[in-house]
């Protein structure tokens, strides 16, 4: 059963998240018309500008504000003017962690009509899947001595079997309905208590899934391999630390961070999951009609196709892949585009198609 009106929590933030917000809802509006449903915009003012100017990033009942809606579409947030781990720990990682967001699923694809920066990589279609609520992320640990020459940190890694568990399910599934390949990063010879652990887990799991073959890589091999040979993989999983990296590397390795996006997934839809670009604020080009829209976009896509509007979605990635296949495109993939250029390409291309 599948609704046909949606609430939708709109978080534009901070720099070019204000500008490729409104290409992406642009868009989107315009395939509900074309699918028969609608979305109701809550936009929230949500930003570094609210925590400048009145000391908090949310209200501090935001993530209620949020709890009755059917997901969370999110622009960037940070500020040079504010140190980050105080923008993303204010509202990203509360909304991942309240709404059990567990699954940060990041796709790298290399456009049609685009060249990779990698040498003899001439297709790359990959799912990085990220656990997203636990591990290297934790707030276990502290700080003693403070401004002593004897100061001291502690950050623990935490590792559940619950956590390990429910991501290795989603990757192993994914990878069942794909290739049949799964690769896990891995850092079992080094790390000796958690990265076992991880490694037995997801074998585990993995005996639930006989048409899949797991191939257990240590990350900093994978890294590299992500660089010299990222067309040989498919679907990956890792920890919140190693999936956060290795899902930077790969997006750039396929072209621009401006067109990656990702979806912070709580995958039983009992709460609300949040979709946004990888990239992030971008002060260094903000203002200037500069910001590539797509990776907005395609995080729009992702939520659609979360919604259950898998035509739109279709249609949305569909839309802006023509446009790049003809050899139009923003700056930062080489082409001479402004974001509102590109973005009435975008949806001309979705008018034109019936
Ligand atoms: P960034 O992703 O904002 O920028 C890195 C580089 O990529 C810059 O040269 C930028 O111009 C370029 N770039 C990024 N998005 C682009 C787009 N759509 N089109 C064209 N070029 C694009 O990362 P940076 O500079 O490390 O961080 C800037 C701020 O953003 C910081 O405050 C950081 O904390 C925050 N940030 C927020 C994230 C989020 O909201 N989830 C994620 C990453 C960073
Ligand atoms: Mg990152």
């Amino acid at each position: 059963e599948i609704k046909q009106s949606y609430a939708i929590d709109v978080i534009a933030g901070d720099g070019i998240g204000q500008e490729v917000m409104p290409p992406a809802i642009a868009c989107i509006d315009m395939l509900a018309a074309k699918h028969d449903f609608t979305i109701t915009w809550r936009e929230r003012d949500w930003s570094s500008e609210r925590y400048l100017r009145d000391g908090t990033m949310m209200p501090a009942n935001g993530i209620e504000q949020l709890a009755d809606g059917d997901g969370i579409f999110l622009g960037a947030v940070g500020t040079p003017d504010i140190p980050d781990h105080i923008t993303l720990w204010g509202l990203l990682i509360p909304i991942r962690r309240d709404f059990m967001q567990y699954i940060n699923l990041r796709p790298t694809k290399l456009l049609p009509g685009l060249k990779p920066r990698v040498t003899g990589a001439d297709s790359i279609d990959l799912l990085v899947v990220r656990e997203n609520v636990e591990g290297e992320y934790s707030e276990l640990g502290g700080r003693a001595y403070r401004g002593r020459p004897e100061e001291l940190a502690i950050q623990e890694a935490l590792f559940t079997r619950r956590g390990v568990e429910r991501v290795a399910r989603f990757a192993l599934d994914l990878a069942s309905r794909r290739s049949g390949r799964l690769v896990s990063a891995t850092k079992s010879n080094g790390i000796i208590h958690s990265m076992p652990f991880w490694d037995e887990v997801i074998d585990e799991v993995g005996k639930e899934f006989s048409s899949v073959t797991i191939e257990p890589v240590l990350i900093d091999a994978l890294a590299a391999r992500g660089v010299l040979r990222p067309d040989t993989l498919d679907v990956v999983v890792a920890s919140n630390l190693f999936g956060d990296i290795l899902s930077d590397l790969l997006s750039a390795a396929a072209g621009s961070i401006g067109i990656a996006p990702s979806a912070n997934l709580n995958p039983e839809h009992e709460f609300p999951s949040l979709f946004e670009p990888v990239h992030g604020s971008a002060p260094d080009i903000a203002g200037k009609g500069l910001a590539n829209p797509i990776g907005q976009m395609w995080a729009g896509a992702m939520m659609l196709e979360h919604l259950g509007q898998k035509a739109a979605a279709a249609e949305l990635t569909g839309a802006f892949e023509s446009v790049v296949a003809l050899g139009h495109s923003t700056p930062d993939l080489g082409g001479s585009l402004s974001t509102e250029e590109f973005t009435a390409a975008v949806i001309e291309q979705i008018n034109t198609k019936h």
